[in-house]
């Protein structure tokens, strides 16, 4: 049997009591805590907020350091290119034939035609009346290769003599492959003759039949580029004697007299400030002449126009074009990987001159259109 209690009504009052004490007690401890919880988040607050202002502080200073530590641009760089890439590792072997990707390449040739016509308004350069002293033909592998330096042309020029030597039968040479980027004057028309070099007749007949192709990448960055390589990292003392000296000449600016006579540590504002300078001598240097002027891409129609940007995708759908093995993107090794410089770039930039600026983006201003470059991006 189940007992029912009753309560009488002084007990019921009794409990009612309790419960209101209970309660009151009950708020006024949450009073209490959340008191102490308001002291508490403030606490936290205020050690945020510091937090935050040390920080903004910490990076303010360390932004500063970077842009007026004279050479800590330089230091950067040269610690950069010890770290090295993933490589081609985890390419898709199944991009080739992708209509996507076959859509971009043509897209790159239509808006090279575009602007061409734009320029030349239908006067374009006649095969005849141009040099070619960048344009590598092979007969074997029946391509012209318009060697851009700074855009992976070692790397380039290492697929191309090694599978033109797998063609031939040939075991290629580990000391030319090595040497590739300053083979010597006999070996480079052994190997790499230019389309300068044939008659006008052959020249016609390569442009007709063969595959053309370049690769290219954003002007801004294959400056940048070019002056880290000549005259930031390099070990080639000729090269910043024969351009730093004539480039301290040029810019007509106080330089340590060391400095003067050895071309050395000539920065990145002085540099694009050369570049720029009404009397500097033309053509440029290879390194950092326009690709309009090295591969004359309105006179030549290129089959495949590569960007440094999509190199691992580029490099397998030119391969394939090539009627070579995917597998050869390997030779192109994991050193025209320097992703790094893409922070610094904005830094050195900032250095330059606005003025500078805009007359080295007219000076390349072809190039930016021609390949689909933002000029306005810095
Ligand atoms: C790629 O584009 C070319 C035109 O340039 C066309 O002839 C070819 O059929 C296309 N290939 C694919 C796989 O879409
Ligand atoms: C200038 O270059 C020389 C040689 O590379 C170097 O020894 C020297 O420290 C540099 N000067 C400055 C101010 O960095
Ligand atoms: C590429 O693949 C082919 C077979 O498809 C093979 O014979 C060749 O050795 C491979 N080359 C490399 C560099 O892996
Ligand atoms: C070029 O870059 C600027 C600055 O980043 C951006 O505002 C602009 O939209 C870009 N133009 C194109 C065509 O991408």
């Amino acid at each position: 049997m189940v007992q029912i209690k009753t309560y009488t009504v002084a007990e019921r009052r009794q409990t009612n009591r309790l419960k209101v004490q209970l309660l009151r007690k009950t708020v006024r401890l949450l009073g209490i805590l959340l008191k102490k919880m308001a002291i508490l988040g403030k606490t936290c607050m205020v050690f945020l907020l510091g937090m935050i202002l040390i920080c903004a502080v910490m990076y303010y200073i360390s932004s500063e350091y970077h842009i007026t530590k004279k050479y800590s641009l330089l230091e950067q760089a040269k610690e950069n290119t010890n770290s090295k890439d993933d490589g081609v590792d985890g390419i898709e072997k199944g991009v080739v034939g992708n209509q996507k990707l076959n859509e971009t390449f043509n897209d790159r040739k239509k808006l090279l035609e575009t602007v061409c016509d734009e320029i030349y308004n239908g006067h374009r350069p006649s095969i005849k009346s141009l040099k070619f002293p960048n344009i590598i033909v092979n007969d074997k592998l029946k391509i012209l290769y318009c060697k851009v330096p700074k855009v992976a042309c070692s790397n380039w020029l290492r697929l191309l003599y090694i599978a033109d030597a797998k063609l031939s039968n040939i075991t290629p040479s580990d000391k030319i492959i090595e040497t590739i980027h300053i083979i010597e004057e006999g070996l480079r028309t052994k190997y790499f003759p230019t389309l300068d070099m044939y008659s006008n007749q052959d020249k016609q007949y390569r442009i007709r039949n063969y595959l053309k192709f370049t690769f290219v990448r954003d002007p801004f960055e294959r400056i940048f580029s070019a002056y880290l390589n000549k005259f930031v990292k390099t070990p080639d003392m000729h090269f910043r004697k024969d351009f730093g000296v004539e480039m301290y000449r040029l810019i007509n600016e106080d330089v340590p007299p060391d400095d003067f006579k050895t071309g050395d540590n000539i920065t990145f504002r002085q540099f694009i400030k050369t570049l720029v300078h009404p009397r500097i001598g033309r053509p440029f240097n290879e390194h950092w002449q326009q690709y309009a002027e090295l591969c004359h891409p309105c006179s030549i129609k290129y089959d495949i126009i590569g960007k440094y940007e999509t190199m691992d995708t580029d490099v397998l759908y030119t391969l394939n074009k090539m009627g070579l093995d995917g597998n050869m993107s390997s030779f192109l090794g994991q050193r025209y990987k320097h992703s790094n410089t893409k922070e610094l770039l904005p830094k050195a930039y900032k250095t330059v001159p606005k003025d500078d600026l805009n007359k080295l983006k007219a000076l390349y201003g072809a190039d930016f259109r021609l390949f689909g470059y933002n000029s306005s991006s810095l």
